[in-house]
């Protein structure tokens, strides 16, 4: 196993466990100010920048780990730690919010036991409020996303979500 002491990896392990990312880094890593960039497809590929990611890309722009680090905290889109396997986008926008959405959050927020941004300890919820998901006539919505896809629900109610992640539970159960 190639890794270093603090347990970064580097060399042909990294290569292996990166392939995704690679032709982003061939596309980007040298062309200035691409960092958000790199690090917006980063998320997307693995749904979170792991410190072996930043290490990573570290290695292939030139750029120092803690300013990468550094640019990953500074902005709220980006989550240093792994998702939850139902990541539940809950909007936030206006139509929603006139609509009810702080209760539906609540009502989340309650029988999950997490707030916005957090992941239930089971690992299976994550909860990301959003901005206005594009289907205002179904206010309040959610979407919750899924390694295979995502599921929009609309005209929520405290007791329907509840039922809704019920069901995922009952997936996994
Ligand atoms: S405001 Fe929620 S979908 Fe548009």
């Amino acid at each position: 196993m190639n890794s270093t002491k603090c347990g970064c990896q580097t060399g042909e392990n990294a290569e292996a466990n990166f392939t995704e990312l690679a032709p982003v880094l061939e596309k980007y890593a040298k062309v200035p100010g691409s960092l958000i960039t790199i690090l917006q497809q980063t998320q997307d590929i693995y749904g979170y920048l792991s410190l072996d990611a930043i290490n990573y890309i570290a290695e292939k722009t030139g750029i120092m780990p803690a300013k990468i680090y550094g640019v990953a905290t500074f902005y709220a889109q980006f989550r240093l730690q792994p998702i939850g396997k139902y990541l539940i986008m809950l909007c936030k926008g206006t139509a929603c919010h006139v609509n009810g959405s702080d209760m539906i959050e609540e009502a989340v927020c309650e029988h999950l036991g997490i707030q916005d941004g957090e992941t239930t300890e089971d690992g299976l919820f994550t909860l990301n409020n959003v901005a206005c998901l594009g289907c205002c006539s179904l206010a309040p919505v959610m979407m919750v996303k899924t390694a295979d896809g995502e599921e929009t629900f609309g005209n929520l109610t405290k007791a329907s979500v509840k039922k809704i992640l019920d069901d995922y539970k009952a997936k996994n159960a």
